[in-house]
């Protein structure tokens, strides 16, 4: 299999800050690798490596099977990035932001225009193409961002949290628009805070956490890596809480965790529910509530990171020490 991604044990270091801890990735040809990891994680840091941006202190990276630090002029050419935060030129309109990029890649003032005219079309910016920048929404402005990325019809595409802040419908959007790359055979490589957009759209996931890979594989793969099933009890009364999480995990063999007043945990077993219920039943517990589903990938993440995503402001600075 062709690769268009290629990293070995990625480094880099800020100061005491251990940013990238000896990273492994690989992207083959067409398709969407999904990073995933909390605040602070190196996502970035990858991703600005893998795109020429920086050097990194140790390993090797190839795009395109050019090497980023020492063929990263080849490299920049299969490149587009849109990064975390948008690097559209507030005060340039829509079209001048696209056609300023196209001009530095060497296309004809025509050429520019028309490449222009056709992007702005493909998302739905035609109307806005002649206002400044600054005017726009966050989504319009997302959007743009991308669209200056796909100027030089880049073979692989990063897209570093393309969808942070934008509104449910926005975001569903824009998922279209990578869709449709990845089918044209574009190779992206989309960082996320948001573990739905991974489960959409990606073919693989990486988890980073404090600079290393954590897990890696399909979501499937890494549903099933953690318990495929989550059994949530609550019982009638709360003074039976403690029983429960008792017999859950005698039952499961796992530790339950206690969540809003339910007795939660992962199991791989189904048969592990009708046993809790008969345990109970023997215990005189009465549930209110008793559910046995398929595991989500956020679920996935907090068992692998031991946090939600989006959830600790403090992540980033927790990650220096
Ligand atoms: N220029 C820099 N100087 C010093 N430290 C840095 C620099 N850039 C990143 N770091 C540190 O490196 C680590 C990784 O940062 P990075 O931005 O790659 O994380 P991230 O996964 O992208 O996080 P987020 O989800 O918040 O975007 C963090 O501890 C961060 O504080
Ligand atoms: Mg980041």
């Amino acid at each position: 299999m062709r690769y268009a991604i290629e990293a070995h044990g990625l480094v880099k270091r800020y100061g005491k800050t251990t940013a990238l801890d000896g990273v492994d990735l690989t992207v083959p040809e067409g398709r969407l690798l999904g990073v995933l990891g909390p605040n602070g994680a190196g996502k970035t840091t990858a991703v600005r490596i893998l795109a020429t941006l920086l050097r990194p202190d140790g390993g090797t990276a190839t795009v395109g099977g050019y090497d980023v630090v020492r063929q990263a002029h080849r490299a920049r050419h299969m490149i587009g990035l849109t990064g975390q935060y948008a690097g559209v030129d507030e005060s340039l309109t829509g079209t001048e932001n696209i056609i300023l990029i196209a001009r530095l890649l060497g296309m004809s003032r025509a050429d520019s225009r028309a490449r222009a005219k056709e992007l702005l079309e493909r998302f739905a910016l035609t109307d806005a193409g002649g206002r400044a920048a600054r005017t726009y929404s966050g989504g319009m402005r997302r959007r743009l961002d991308l669209a200056t990325s796909l100027v030089g019809r880049p073979r692989v595409l990063f897209l570093d949290e393309p969808t942070t802040g934008l509104d449910p419908r926005s975001r569903t959007d824009l998922w279209d628009v990578v869709r449709a790359l990845v089918a044209d055979g574009v190779t992206v490589l989309l960082t996320t805070q948001y573990l739905e957009e991974a489960d959409q759209l990606a073919d693989d996931i990486v988890v980073f956490d404090h600079g290393r890979v954590i897990a890696s594989g399909t979501s499937d793969e890494l549903k099933a890596r953690t318990g495929n099933l989550v059994l949530e009890v609550r019982p009638q009364r709360e003074e039976h809480l403690d029983l429960v999480i008792q017999v859950v995990g005698d039952i499961a063999g796992v530790t339950p965790v206690l969540e809003g007043g339910q007795v939660v945990t992962g199991v791989t077993d189904p048969a592990v529910a009708p046993a809790v219920v008969r345990r109970l039943d023997d215990l005189g517990v009465v549930a209110a509530e008793m559910s046995l589903r398929k595991s989500t990938l956020d679920e996935v993440f907090l068992s692998l990171t031991g946090h939600r995503t989006e959830e600790n402001p403090t992540a980033k600075e927790g990650a220096l020490v």
